[in-house]
């Protein structure tokens, strides 16, 4: 268990016992998730029991971990950190919904109660979100968020074929006040 808020919204951490369950929601969202992940194009069980193997290792190396999003008992979704600066105290966090699960403000709800994880259980100084400039969907969760638009990297995911901009979004832990934690 992260924490019982995390509990309580249904995020827990991926353990490789999930291959199926995950597999199938991929299979199911190709196309979906394909069109802003580039991993998504290509995923196979093999490649999936291979993230949850590293997710596993993630969480030894305490460097992060990967968490399934499942509110109603059932995988609709991945959130998970990228890796920990632990000497520069900071990290990066990356998500997806299956598309049946969107429009709840479940992610937005996710992300808020993993910012109080990253600023006070692990306090850290900085988060970031980057994601592609036309993913409107995605950019709109730091946005409700308070995140600081910060950054365009020009040309700098190759999803599909396409070399797609990026914007980066970071939120200090002084910006994450008692204010913002009253979201979702
Ligand atoms: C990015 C992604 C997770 C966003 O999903 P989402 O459903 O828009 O995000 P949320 O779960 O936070 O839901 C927000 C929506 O629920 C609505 N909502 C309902 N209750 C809400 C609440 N309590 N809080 C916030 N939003 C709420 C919002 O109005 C919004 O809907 P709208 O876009 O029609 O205005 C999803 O589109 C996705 O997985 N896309 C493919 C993969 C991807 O792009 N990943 C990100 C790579 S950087």
């Amino acid at each position: 268990m992260l924490s019982p808020r995390l509990d309580s919204l249904g995020v827990r951490p991926l353990e490789i016992e999930d291959a199926d369950e995950l597999q199938a929601l991929v299979e199911r969202n190709r196309e979906h998730l394909a069109r802003w992940m580039p991993w998504a194009a290509g995923q196979d069980r093999e490649g999936t029991e291979r993230f949850l193997a590293e997710a596993e290792e993630q969480i030894i190396r305490d460097d992060g971990f990967q968490a399934a999003v499942e509110p109603d008992g059932e995988i609709v979704g991945v959130v998970g950190f990228h890796a920990i600066d632990w000497v520069n105290r900071n990290t990066s966090l990356g998500y997806w919904l299956a598309a049946d699960a969107q429009g709840r403000g479940t992610m937005t709800t996710t992300v808020n109660a993993l910012l109080d994880h990253v600023f006070y259980e692990w306090e850290l100084h900085r988060l970031e979100i980057q994601c592609a400039r036309e993913n409107a969907r995605s950019r709109a969760i730091p946005e409700r968020l308070g995140f600081r638009e910060e950054a365009l990297l020009r040309e700098a995911e190759l999803v599909g074929g396409r070399y797609l901009d990026s914007v980066v979004y970071g939120l200090l832990e002084t910006e994450w006040g008692q204010d913002r934690n009253q979201l979702g």
